[in-house]
């Protein structure tokens, strides 16, 4: 909790209703109640101007699909800057809060974001529906285009909730046990060994003997051994770069 209040989400999106969905359950729906988070969602509908309440047209160029107007998002958005202006009186400028747009076209999310992301006031997503939005309103805005992967969903919503659930699970107080989340994958660039608990023996496929020798330097061994070793079968990627980080540059 901040002085300007808990860190808060202001999501902007066609489907209001689909927030908190998910988050409303376990740690997330923990951190709610207790509002040590906050969720806004502003419906993007209600800065529509012409009687139809239009929030998309047709793509100049011709196309299949809906794109969304730049001038209502514009509105919506200034509605959101204005709000957190106000509620830091004094502040001519405008939010300090990262703008998001979620896209299939964005930059791949990390874990180094969402830590960034966690440790700062809380940021302001934009959701797309239909074809996407008009690029003015992106470029205008200086929005960061965010992506969850390399496929397509139907809209940012569900993006924006696992983005959100990435940050709260970080959130102070919200976890509990703050080992887990300093252990876990990528926190040191490798993907996390394998875990065991009882029965030690189940259906004849034993726990590895090292887990149950009580030598914790061995047990250390074992499981950076394991990472590596599961990091470079899976992500060779990841695995390269964690590798260019521990062999010191050479002249
Ligand atoms: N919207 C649609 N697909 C998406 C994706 N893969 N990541 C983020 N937002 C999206």
């Amino acid at each position: 909790m901040s002085a300007a209040g808990p860190w808060t989400a202001t999501v902007l999106t066609l489907f209001p209703e689909m927030f908190p969905g998910s988050l409303g359950h376990s740690l997330a729906g923990k951190a709610l109640a207790a509002e040590r988070v906050r969720i806004e969602t502003i419906q993007i509908r209600d800065f529509a101007t012409d009687r139809h309440a239009s929030v998309d047209d047709s793509p100049f160029g011709g196309g299949a699909g809906l794109v969304m107007r730049p001038d209502v998002i514009d509105s919506a958005l200034r509605s959101v800057v204005m709000s957190d202006r106000a509620k830091r009186s004094g502040v001519t400028e405008g939010s300090d809060r990262p703008i998001l747009y979620l896209s299939p076209r964005g930059t791949p999310l990390t874990q180094a974001r969402v830590i960034a992301l966690a440790e700062g006031p809380g940021p302001i997503l934009l959701c797309g529906r239909y074809e996407g939005v008009d690029q003015r309103v992106l470029d205008a805005w200086a929005m960061e285009e965010v992506s969850l992967g390399d496929y397509v969903l139907s809209g940012g919503e569900p993006a924006a909730l696992v983005l959100l659930d990435a940050c709260i699970r970080l959130l102070p107080g919200v976890m509990g046990n703050e080992d887990t989340t300093a252990e876990e994958s990528f926190s040191h660039g490798l993907l996390e060994y394998p875990h065991y608990t009882r029965p030690a023996d189940w259906a004849g496929r034993e726990v590895p003997p090292v887990l149950l020798s009580g030598n914790h330097a061995e047990i250390a061994r074992w499981r950076q051994a394991q990472a590596e070793a599961i990091t470079r079968a899976r992500r060779p990627d990841l695995m390269r770069a964690f590798e260019a980080r521990s062999v010191p540059a050479r002249k």
